[in-house]
């Protein structure tokens, strides 16, 4: 027969470790004999063989206790399912439709029968998944940045007074248009079932980045002014119509791909056009950030239109409600477009400015031309990407 001795190791001190080990080894029926010194032994014995369902019996001996396994255990362990795999690339690993009583268990864990029902809204592999998001969001981790080191704040420059201005002004439209960059994602990380892990951290992040530009253009908006520029009602209308998208492909359609595909453009423009060695670091790192931002939401779009032949419909038909949305609005980004023109220009000579001029003019081009590079990618035509593109919102984003 199997004894197990517990000495003067009282069953609160882990003497319950040693009984649960012991009692783990034997045959449902089979009995095991535990003996120690501790005076509260067959106090906690009892309780706790009564809470696992074990059944006990207490020897003439002075504290020699006969412990037989019950099958407590393992029928509360029956209904149990080990749902996917933590390696995402495993066959099977991910679950076409996760369901809510996997809860917020972790991919691959064995998951009690009864877990409470939740209530994620996507929950479908071919909404959300993209294998390229695990590559994506170990790229986004090793390429985190932070602000106080990353950028030269103390790197001495002075702008004509309009071209900082100007500046200012590029900055405080930028900090919004970050704002909502911020809040799409978050709000949809709430609904997507955490059995996507990947597409969940990468969600994660991706608002973490935008929380960093967020910081970045407000400190640079501030380092020689003490007042932000203006914002405008066309910006925030535009913006409005990103925040309240509540279909996940619509929202990462025309924020993902649209918006900050456009934004991509912008960013690297004024990478390339910056008048200060502030303003070209953090747009160059922001750049680097939103690029990772679009691949995923072109990838996991190109999935979804895989398995939904009516998708590229409804985000063709999204862009027109959008466009119709907007049109009334006058002179959607004006202001954007003069700041941009003057920073290009970077002083007001006759030929300066038109140099800038026809470099923003050109800017709007790629923007256009890099729009339409990414719908042709979702599987629209020629002639659809370049009316999309032409429909897009006058604000960029
Ligand atoms: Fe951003
Ligand atoms: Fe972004």
């Amino acid at each position: 027969m199997n004894q197990l001795d517990l000495g003067d190791l009282s069953f609160i001190e882990g003497g319950h470790l040693l009984v649960k080990r012991a009692m783990g080894k034997i045959n449902v029926g089979k009995e095991i004999v535990i003996c120690g010194q501790d005076p509260d032994l067959e106090v906690h014995l009892e309780a706790w063989a009564r809470i696992e369902g074990h059944q006990i019996k207490i020897s003439t001996e002075s504290n020699r206790f006969k412990l037989y396994r019950g099958d407590a255990e393992l029928k509360r362990w029956q209904g149990a399912k080990q749902t996917g795999d933590p390696d995402p690339f495993k066959p099977e690993s991910i679950a076409e439709t996760a369901s809510q009583t996997w809860g917020l268990a972790a991919r691959g864990a064995v998951i009690e029968d009864g877990t409470p029902e939740f209530d994620f809204q996507l929950t479908k592999k071919s909404q959300v998944w993209a294998d390229e998001a695990v590559r994506l969001y170990a790229q986004a981790v090793s390429a985190q940045w932070d602000p106080n080191t990353a950028i030269p704040w103390n790197t001495k420059f002075e702008l004509q007074t309009e071209v900082e201005d100007a500046v200012v002004q590029l900055m405080t439209y930028l900090i919004e248009n970050e704002a909502a960059a911020l809040i799409v994602p978050s709000r949809f990380v709430a609904q997507l079932h955490p059995h996507f892990r990947e597409v969940m951290q990468l969600l994660a992040i991706q608002a973490a980045d935008e929380a960093r530009h967020v910081e970045v253009f407000t400190r640079r908006a501030l380092l020689k002014r003490d007042k932000l520029g203006i914002s405008t009602v066309g910006g925030q209308a535009s913006l409005k119509t990103l925040v309240d998208e509540p279909d996940f492909a619509i929202a990462s359609f025309l924020l993902s791909v649209m918006g900050e595909g456009t934004f991509l453009t912008l960013l690297r423009f004024l990478e390339h056009h910056a008048p200060d060695p502030v303003t070209q670091t953090m747009t160059r790192l922001a750049a680097n950030d939103e690029a990772r931002h679009v691949a995923f939401g072109v990838a996991h779009l190109k999935e979804s239109v895989k398995h939904d032949p009516h998708l590229l419909d409804r985000l063709n038909q999204s862009v027109h409600r959008r466009h119709d949305a907007l049109q009334h609005i006058v002179g959607l980004n004006q202001k954007v477009i003069d700041a941009l023109t003057l920073i290009t220009a970077g002083g007001w000579s006759h030929q300066a400015l038109r140099k800038g001029s026809q470099q923003v003019t050109k800017l709007i081009q790629d923007m256009d031309s890099g729009r339409r590079n990414q719908l042709l990618r979702l599987g629209f035509s020629k002639e659809q990407a370049a009316t999309l593109s032409e429909l897009h919102t006058k604000n960029f984003m």
